[in-house]
């Protein structure tokens, strides 16, 4: 292998400069592991078997005793197998962040994502469960994973101009079709809009239930400066400065319908961010937790109340279940949208300080914490608090690696583990684990 110098002579001295390399297996991040002269780098934007040049990010004079260094593949001299046109132009290189797996084949990015969180639960210890096993599947109905995504933000430059940031950059870009976004987002044209002074981002969502809804996001900005375009229809609107939300349309809501049940989310709070997540991981979690009639369940990271709801319904009107939440407005949201359940009680609070505080345990938990995961210390809580069974929902497979590891060496067991396709073109999954006492 052979640094290009000749071959890109213009290329710059230091981090950027170029290097041809045989692409090996997944990373983590997204990444693949390729070696320049005995050493480690990790490429984005190329996939197994291929041979690339790529762009080094880290100076290899600064960077000279380093591990391993970082690139991006910039022009593709051999393709892999799994190598298919973009499905956003877009997010190639030096695009926008956000689709990094845009050229792979669909069934090629479940393969390698399963490959990555099979080799994450092994290096971590997990024993207990068949690591092979565990295959991340498609959202149901997802044939082509385009159209999924219910959440996107925008960010502005100074000039106004709405796109998207690079990938480790702060340039606002194009954004294009954004092909991964739902219809309702991409008919606003968001992108082709000039933004008023002072708007830094802007957050659009398509719920569920009820019309989108755009926020424009800027300490500063001052709201009668915005004048809302006609192509974003009936669309509700609000502004969000350093001193709080300010609807201009609508009530600063989105609604969010998941069977039967309807959930009110502040329209820049947290919900799944695929259309059919909610959907899923409600169906998971209710097959899953096993939460006796009458009995007790905790449901940790609750946001507004989404698994509560499935597991006030098993425990039954004399049962009780609390939803912990860390947001003070998600937390209220969870007690309205539950205030039908007389069994649910909500709790404004650190999770790991909650769990620490109580006396007594509880029969089941449902947790799904964000990427960083439970933790040491909260999983000690859990095994021994909780009587039953412990189903966690966890959007990062590094930190759910670790803290299974722990559970495993608190004397529990993974029963079962699903992977979800639920960031498809990207290499981010969600999955659902099942724990019980070994
Ligand atoms: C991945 S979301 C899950 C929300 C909910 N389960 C759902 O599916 O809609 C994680 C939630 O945990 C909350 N959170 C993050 N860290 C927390 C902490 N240390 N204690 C309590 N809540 C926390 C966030 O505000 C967010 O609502």
């Amino acid at each position: 292998m052979s640094t290009d110098a000749e071959r890109h002579p213009s290329s710059p001295v230091g981090g950027g400069r170029l290097l041809t390399l045989t692409v090996g297996p997944p990373a983590a991040g997204g990444t693949f592991v390729a070696r320049h002269e005995g050493r480690v780098v990790f490429v984005r934007g190329t996939a197994p078997g291929e041979t690339v040049t790529a762009r080094l990010l880290d100076d290899p004079v600064e960077h000279a005793n380093a591990r391993f260094w970082r690139a991006e593949a910039i022009d593709v001299l051999e393709a892999g197998v799994d190598r298919v046109p973009t499905v956003w132009e877009e997010s190639a290189v030096d695009g926008v962040g956000g689709a990094e797996w845009a050229h792979i084949a669909l069934p090629a990015q479940r393969r390698i994502a399963s490959e990555v969180l099979q080799e994450l639960l092994r290096r971590a210890g997990v024993t207990s469960y068949p690591i092979e096993q565990v295959q991340v599947e498609p959202a149901p109905h997802d044939v082509d994973g385009l159209g999924s995504r219910t959440r996107v933000r925008f960010a502005v430059d100074e000039d106004g101009r709405v796109g998207m940031r690079g990938w480790r950059s702060h340039e606002v870009r194009d954004v294009g079709e954004n092909p991964l976004a739902a219809p309702v987002i991409r008919e606003l044209r968001v992108g082709e809009w000039t933004a008023p002074e002072g708007t830094e981002a802007i957050d659009v969502v398509a719920p569920s239930a009820g019309p989108a809804s755009v926020v424009l996001v800027g300490r500063d900005l001052d709201p009668a400066s915005v004048v809302i375009p006609d192509a974003w229809g009936d669309a509700d609107v609000a502004v969000r400065t350093g001193r709080g939300l300010v609807p201009l349309r609508g009530d600063g809501m989105v609604r969010e319908r998941v069977g039967e049940r309807l959930f009110a989310v502040s329209a820049t709070g947290f919900w799944q961010g695929h259309r059919r997540a909610a959907e899923l991981l409600t169906e998971v979690v209710e097959s899953t937790l096993r939460a006796p009639r009458g009995g007790s369940a905790w449901d940790l990271y609750g946001g507004v109340g989404l698994f509560a709801a499935t597991a006030a319904e098993q425990v039954g009107p004399d049962g009780s279940v609390t939803s912990v939440e860390g947001n003070r407005r998600a937390s209220q949201l969870a007690a309205e949208n539950l205030e039908d359940l007389p069994q649910v009680a909500t709790a404004t609070a650190d999770v790991t300080d909650w769990v620490r505080a109580r006396r007594g345990g509880v029969d089941v938990v449902v947790l799904d914490p964000p990427r960083n995961g439970a933790g040491a210390d909260l999983i000690a809580l859990l095994a021994k608090a909780v009587r039953q069974r412990i189903v966690y929902v966890s959007c990062e497979p590094s930190t759910l690696a670790r803290d299974l590891a722990a559970a495993e060496r608190a004397g529990w067991k993974v029963v079962d583990l699903r992977a979800f396709d639920l960031f498809p073109h990207t290499h981010h999954l969600e999955s659902v684990t099942v724990l019980e006492r070994a």
